[in-house]
């Protein structure tokens, strides 16, 4: 039985990911961290619990020593690499608890691997904030696009990744980058734009009232979360280690998913949505598209989920609650 090891467990990719393990037959280690109410931490994966092959360890990737016992006690072939502070805008406000989780906390993973057990295979989650506003003359962006990060959360995970490639030239390690774009679903946090869109409306739509939002005019290419973990698991299913954006090749703006959502729920966003420039980031990245190409061919990664099915999945979660 092959044992994985997931960090960042409890957040959306990861419990998509343990699924898709445990459903794959993988005996599953997830890395959490202590937290002071650990009965909110684990609502993503409450319904795995049972299952025998799931086992939770604490540890924290800032934390060297921890991720030093959890490799050594539970002799991984695969680490997934998933923790992190995620949000864009809040690595504005906490640099260096961005940069600590996920520049250093990526070294420590490597690390660990490298001397606890070096014949692992590990996914790192880069993103395609590390691109910032550089894009190819056809708009898109792929693996050969220049990075050119424009938040603290970016230029960690260009760290990362420029570190993950390092480590997999220096030590002959297998080291995968995952160059994920946008992915969504019914479990992403309220405070991610797609959630909070959905969540709001589906709120105004019982309740009456604003919804406050940042800039509208910025495109995203947003896939469903679900498919992007199978791409990770691909990746390191391969007989060589590579990097591989994973998009799904269309955008929309912030502005047409408000129109799109709002409409579907009966209404017209621009009764309801008001603008706040308390959600303004100091810097922008303002349009996102990605070229999934070398995924497709290489991988044979296929996305199951249009921009539609994912949006209409999220709004029946949330009109639910
Ligand atoms: N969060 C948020 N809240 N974003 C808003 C809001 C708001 O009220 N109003 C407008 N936006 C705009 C942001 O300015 C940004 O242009 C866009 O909506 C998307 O914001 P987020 O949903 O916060 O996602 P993100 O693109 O910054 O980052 C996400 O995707 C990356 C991959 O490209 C995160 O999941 C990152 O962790 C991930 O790496």
């Amino acid at each position: 039985m092959r044992t994985a090891i997931i960090t960042g467990i409890t957040g959306q990719d990861g419990s998509y990911l343990a699924e898709l393990l445990l459903d794959k037959g993988y005996r599953v280690v997830g890395v959490i961290r202590r937290h002071s109410s650990p009965e909110l931490q684990t609502h993503r994966i409450d319904h795995l619990m049972s299952n025998s092959n799931l086992t939770l360890e604490y540890g924290d990737v800032t934390d060297l020593p921890s991720l030093l016992n959890v490799c050594k006690k539970h002799n991984p072939s695969e680490v997934y690499h998933l923790a992190a502070q995620s949000h864009v805008k809040i690595s504005f406000g906490q640099p260096s608890f961005t940069t600590d989780t996920i520049a250093t906390g990526t070294l420590n993973i490597l690390e660990a691997v490298r001397l606890m057990v070096p014949d692992a295979r590990v996914y790192l989650a880069g993103s395609s904030e590390m691109y910032g506003n550089e894009f190819d003359e056809d708009g898109f962006r792929r693996e050969t696009t220049i990075m050119k990060p424009v938040s603290p959360y970016g230029c960690s995970k260009t760290y990362a990744f420029h570190l993950g490639r390092t480590y997999r030239e220096s030590y002959d390690m297998f080291i995968c980058n995952g160059i994920l774009f946008n992915h969504e679903s019914p479990r992403r946090g309220l405070n991610f734009v797609t959630s909070k869109i959905v969540e709001g409306a589906a709120r105004i739509q019982k309740e009456g009232g604003k919804l406050s939002l940042g800039n509208l005019d910025a495109t995203r290419d947003w896939g469903h979360a679900k498919d992007y973990v199978v791409a990770m698991w691909m990746m390191l299913q391969q007989s060589y280690s590579d990097d591989y954006v994973c998009a799904t090749g269309e955008s929309h703006s912030v502005r047409d998913l408000c129109e799109m959502v709002f409409s579907k729920l009966g209404m017209n966003y621009a009764n309801h949505v008001v603008i706040d420039p308390e959600y303004y980031r100091p810097l922008e990245l303002h349009d996102l598209k990605g070229d999934p190409t070398k995924a497709i061919a290489e991988l044979g990664w296929e996305t199951t989920y249009t921009f539609e099915s994912m949006i209409d999945e999220m709004i029946e979660h949330h009109k639910a609650r």
